[in-house]
Order: C-alpha cells, then sequence, then structure tokens
C-alpha cells in the first residue's frame, strides 16, 4: 500500500536509507543520527508530497519529491527514493515511481529532475522509468 508519508515515519525511513547506502554503490557511512538529521530537513520541506510504500503494517520503501515552478510551468525535483535493501528488485521502487509521475501529472508538472550516482545498474532503473541523461548538466562537488 502507498501512503503519504508522516513524521512518525521518519526514523523508521533513516534506518532503510542507512542500510541502503552501506552497500554497493555507495559504501557510505552515516554516522550518529546523520540519516535521521537529513531526512527531517528533507520532511520539513516535501513532507507533503512524499509517499511510503507499506507492506504488513511496515515501511519498507519511500520518496521524497519537491516540487516548484520553473520557467513556464510546474517542476518537480525527486529528492530521494529508497528500498530496503531485503525488499529491491521486486519491482517496488517501479511502484513508488509510477504513483509519483501520475502524482506529478493530477499537479500539472512538465518536467521531473533528479541526480543519481554514475552506475549503470541504478540509471538502467531511471531509464525503464522514461528518464534520460542530460547531456547538457553535470552534478559539481568541491571537498571542505
Ligand atoms: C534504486 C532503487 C530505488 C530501485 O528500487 P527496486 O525496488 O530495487 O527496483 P525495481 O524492482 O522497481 O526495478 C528493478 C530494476 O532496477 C534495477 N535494479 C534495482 N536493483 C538492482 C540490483 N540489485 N541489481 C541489478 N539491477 C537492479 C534493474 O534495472 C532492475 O530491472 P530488472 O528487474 O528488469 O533487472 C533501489 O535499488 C534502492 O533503494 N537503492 C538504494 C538507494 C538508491 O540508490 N536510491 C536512488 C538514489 S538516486
Amino acid at each position: 500500500m502507498i501512503r503519504p508519508i508522516k513524521l512518525e515515519d521518519v526514523s523508521v525511513c533513516a534506518k532503510i536509507l542507512k542500510e541502503a547506502y552501506s552497500r554497493e554503490p555507495y559504501q557510505e557511512e552515516f554516522t550518529g543520527d546523520n540519516a535521521e538529521k537529513y531526512l527531517l530537513a528533507k520532511y520539513s520541506s516535501c513532507g507533503d508530497s512524499s509517499f511510503v510504500i507499506e507492506e504488513n503494517s511496515e515501511v519498507i520503501a519511500f520518496i521524497l519529491l519537491s516540487i516548484s515552478f520553473w520557467g513556464k510551468g510546474k517542476q518537480a525535483i525527486i529528492e530521494e527514493i529508497v528500498v530496503n535493501p531485503e525488499f529491491q528488485k521486486k519491482g517496488f521502487g517501479k511502484q513508488l515511481m509510477e504513483y509519483s509521475i501520475k502524482y506529478f501529472n493530477s499537479l500539472g508538472v512538465n518536467s521531473v529532475m533528479l541526480w543519481v550516482k554514475n552506475n549503470e545498474r541504478l540509471l538502467n532503473f531511471y531509464k525503464k522509468n522514461n528518464f534520460f541523461v542530460a547531456d547538457d548538466f553535470v552534478v559539481m562537488f568541491r571537498n571542505q
């Protein structure tokens, strides 16, 4: 069942995020309560337009969306999408994506943007959901 996210979901979503990003291709360690802080900050801006999947009363996946304006219309950003690793590759990511696309259509959103690790499997997930790599944009980082 897909339903809107609630503040009480944030801590379980943080656990899912921590576990999912500790694996390939990220191997990212979230120390202390950084995962929860990260999601709380996102929740404060995306909480009204984000969703979780619940299976047997357990949250197993979530998607955080922000809706804004750009140029002549509305633009959405997929800020985060994570499926509990135990439930990956079973179509739950696709379900969240399809639900979000319908939600965007209902709002009259005309473009959707996200950033993603340059990894074949991840790119394939998005390509299967009709995203394409924008060759005129790159993500830039600076280490501090
Ligand atoms: C990316 C993610 C959301 C996909 O969700 P999912 O439920 O696993 O994906 P689905 O089952 O809907 O789609 C499966 C497709 O995604 C890709 N994919 C997802 N997991 C994969 C895996 N472990 N190995 C290979 N391909 C995989 C494949 O293209 C696969 O298609 P196939 O089943 O025809 O081979 C999920 O893997 C995840 O949470 N990853 C960690 C967090 C992350 O990277 N988020 C995106 C940040 S931009």
